[in-house]
């Protein structure tokens, strides 16, 4: 994945533990300043070995690991680097999902080799959907509901977020969610 993802977590880990704790995930990690270049694209392993030093020294689980990453990513993350592309994919949580594929679409012409994931709104409804998501990664469904709940709180519209199915495999993910608001 791009740099930017692991200036997201090293951001998160920072704030909410401290630059020490920080150090420690960075050392358990075996990772240098080089995998945290914004614009380069990283074997995915990258990242994963990040999360994975996370989950050791902070003594957490990786599924709240990686749904605060969500979290920070779209209330943080996203619109400090890519606050324009944010705000034009929605200026409410069903608008915002119902355009993910075209905001990845306007990032991967910045980061060309996103592997960017797929969603689709079904079943909608004035306070719900239900959200398709395929990935041909696997293992970020905690990703997707932290993702959801922070989209949830930039609209001051919280929602809730239940797994209706889930197929994860070697080929990637594929899971429906039902979000309710
Ligand atoms: C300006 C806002 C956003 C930017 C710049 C952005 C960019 C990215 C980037 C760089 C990746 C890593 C993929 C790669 O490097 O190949 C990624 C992955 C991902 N993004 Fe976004 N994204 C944004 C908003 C969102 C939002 C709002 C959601 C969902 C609510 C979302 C869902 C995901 C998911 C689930 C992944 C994990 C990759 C996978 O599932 O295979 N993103 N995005």
């Amino acid at each position: 994945m791009y740099g930017l993802v692991h200036i997201g977590m090293r951001d998160l880990i920072t704030s909410a533990h401290g630059k020490n704790r920080w150090g420690e995930v960075l050392n358990r990690s075996g990772l240098n300043e080089d995998a945290f270049v914004a614009m380069q694209s990283y074997p995915d392993n990258t990242s994963y070995q990040l999360v994975g030093a996370a989950v050791e020294v902070l003594e957490t689980p990786v599924t709240q690991i990686l749904e605060a990453f969500g979290r920070h990513w779209v209330l943080s993350t996203g619109p400090e680097a890519y606050g324009n592309i944010l705000d034009m994919s929605g200026e409410s949580l069903p608008e915002l999902l119902e355009n993910l594929d075209d905001l990845h679409v306007h990032v991967a012409n910045i980061m060309p080799n996103l592997k960017a994931p797929s969603f689709q709104c079904k079943d909608v409804t004035e306070h719900s959907l239900t959200l398709h998501y395929h990935s041909s990664r696997q293992g970020l469904t905690a990703m997707v509901i932290g993702l959801l709940a922070g989209a949830g709180e930039r609209f001051h519209t919280p929602c809730e977020v239940e797994i209706v199915s889930s197929v994860e495999n070697d080929n990637g993910a594929d899971v429906i969610f039902s979000v309710t608001w």
